[in-house]
């Protein structure tokens, strides 16, 4: 065999920082803050940290033992380390990346939209209307294959020259403007009423089965988790990395993140009393509450609009390249295209099995709830089950940096027998509320 050597991260803060850009997004900023206020608060919170300790981190560690044991894409790995029959899994990954990625794009395109009015045109004065303008129809379209293009130009670049690069250079940005944002959101004089709105605590809201269950998918959605994304990842390590070690590393920034974004969100809206623009959706929070503070902030509005959406943006790209990737390495492995050409071919697929999505909302959340929710779980419980009872020895494949971590064997029993029946009972609230939204949509 005469192919080219795989490639291999740089370093191991590059694998960390590209892991933790996959991880935060538009889930951490889009989603998190959200659920959390209609959730129970800050009961949520803790709800949401305890199921990423329970099921997030020791998935992670499942997708870390295969792709980094297998050094292969997920098709080949999962067959690599359990045979033919479960090839269809490792498909199942990749049309999950492929469709979460159309739709994802469509989004983050919103973001890159609305970078441009902060630093350009200024806000609309009616952001509702703006909002209904641009985020579906030729508007919508045309700054998704914007967005696709900056992606596919990355993950063209290669692991080391384009993802990367990219994440050492944007990920540390990320995290100073988040922070930052949080901090000044604070001195604002409804900091109190935003923090109330988003972190009032109610216990009774998080013993329902729903919540936990959505608590479970937003945290595979949040970390990435179920489709192989930090499987295809960790795929590029040398054996040295301390995966545990590693895991415990990405799922903090992953959590932290979302947190202050949950700090930095709602001050800003209730400091200018445009509350009511949350009863909407997590998007009219994001896309029409937050440019109309910005608008009603004067002087420092502009500023800070661009670096709100510029932040918004980093992190839809950084989780976009990570879905082209999950794409792209399972097309270089199975038909042996090089990089440039599966990035440019794949990238061009997603963009247009996105528009559908730009053209019509109910079908992005629609692709949403069935490739962003159900798939992951889904994958997460199969992922569960491989490691669990299929894979020989993932201990020992976790162990081959050579370090001794103690609660390995913990983790074992738990991905063994803990895992596989909560996540079943996860997986039922998933399809009934994705039958209950279908029907929905027939029902009128
Ligand atoms: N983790 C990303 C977010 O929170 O926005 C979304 C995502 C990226 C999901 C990559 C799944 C994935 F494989």
């Amino acid at each position: 065999m005469n192919e080219a050597p795989r490639e291999q991260w740089g370093s191991r803060l590059g694998f960390i920082l590209a892991a933790v850009g996959s991880a935060v997004g538009l889930g951490n900023m889009w989603r998190f803050p959200y659920f959390a206020a209609e959730n129970g608060g800050a009961a949520f919170v803790f709800l949401y940290i305890f199921m990423v300790a329970l099921v997030g981190i020791p998935i992670m560690l499942a997708e870390f033992a295969i792709g980094r044991g297998a050094k292969k894409s997920p098709i080949q790995a999962l067959a690599h380390f359990g045979g033919r029959r479960w090839k269809p899994l490792g498909v199942l990954f990749v049309a999950g990346g492929f469709l979460i990625l159309s739709y994802y794009a469509v989004i983050a395109g919103w973001t890159l939209r609305y970078l441009w009015n902060a630093l350009i045109t200024g806000f609309a004065g009616d952001p509702a209307a703006f909002f209904g303008q641009v985020s579906t129809g030729g508007d919508a379209v045309a700054w998704h294959l914007l967005f696709m293009v900056i992606t596919i130009t990355i993950v063209a670049g290669g692991i080391r020259g384009g993802i990367e690069r990219s994440a050492i250079i944007l990920m540390p940005l990320l995290f100073l403007i988040v922070l930052g944002l949080a901090v000044f959101a604070s001195t604002l004089d409804g900091a109190g009423a935003g923090y109330a709105f988003y972190l009032t605590t109610d216990f009774r809201e998080i013993f329902s089965l729903d919540v936990l269950s959505e608590a479970t998918s937003q945290a595979f959605f949040s970390l990435s988790l179920g489709m192989g994304a930090m499987l295809t990842y960790s795929s590029y390590l040398s054996r040295d990395d301390n995966m545990p070690r590693e895991a415990v590393i990405i799922a903090g920034s992953d959590f932290l993140i979302a947190f202050l974004a949950g700090l930095m969100v709602f001050p800003l809206i209730f400091a200018l009393g445009l509350s009511e623009q949350l009863s909407g959706s997590t998007i009219g929070a994001l896309f029409i509450g937050l440019p109309n503070a910005f608008a009603e902030m004067g002087a420092v509005g502009r500023p800070v609009g661009v670096l709100f959406f510029f932040a918004l943006f980093v992190g839809a790209l950084t989780s976009a390249i990570s879905l082209l990737e999950v794409v792209v390495a399972a097309i270089i492995d199975t038909v042996r295209w090089p990089r440039r050409k599966a990035a440019l071919i794949m990238g061009v697929l997603i963009t247009l099995a996105g528009i559908p999505s730009a053209f019509d909302i109910t079908v992005l959340g629609v692709v949403d709830q069935i490739a962003g929710n159900l798939f992951l779980v889904f994958g997460a419980l199969c992922l569960a089950i491989f490691v669990g009872w299929v894979m020989p020895d993932p201990i020992a494949e976790l162990r081959r940096g050579g370090e001794r971590v103690a609660w390995l064997p913990l983790w074992y029993g738990f991905i063994r027998y803990v895992v596989p029946p909560l996540l079943l009972l996860v997986l039922y609230f998933t399809v009934r509320a994705t039958f209950e939204m279908i029907v929905g949509l027939f029902g009128g």
